[in-house]
């Protein structure tokens, strides 16, 4: 009896060291600086467009049209052109 009180013990504590784990990761991207994301994902296809090259409304267009092709979350997006207008 005593051992199976152990077992569930040290899974719990697997469990909860893997949930700790996953959420640390989301932590991490969610950290991520808009010109990090740009890096990251906006030169998989083609050169990175500079901040300059377009107009801040520009970057409104453009940052919703590349935003299904890199397949972005609406946060990520957000950081990235924000970091293009500037
Ligand atoms: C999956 C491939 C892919 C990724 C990732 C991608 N692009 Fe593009 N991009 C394209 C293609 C293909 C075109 C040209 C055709 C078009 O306009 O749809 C393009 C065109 C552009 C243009 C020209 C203007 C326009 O809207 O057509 C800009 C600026 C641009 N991308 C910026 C970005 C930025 C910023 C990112 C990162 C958020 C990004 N792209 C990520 C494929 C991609």
């Amino acid at each position: 009896m005593k051992k199976i009180f152990v077992i569930v013990i040290v899974l719990t504590g697997f469990v909860f060291i893997a949930l700790m784990n996953s959420c640390k990761v989301s932590q991490k991207v969610s950290m991520k600086t808009g010109a990090q994301l740009w890096a990251e994902n906006c030169q998989r296809c083609h050169n990175t467009p500079s901040p300059s090259s377009f107009s801040p409304q520009q970057w409104e267009t453009v940052g919703l049209h590349m935003q299904t092709r890199a397949l972005l979350t609406d946060e990520e997006r957000n950081k990235i052109v924000e970091f293009l207008k500037q």
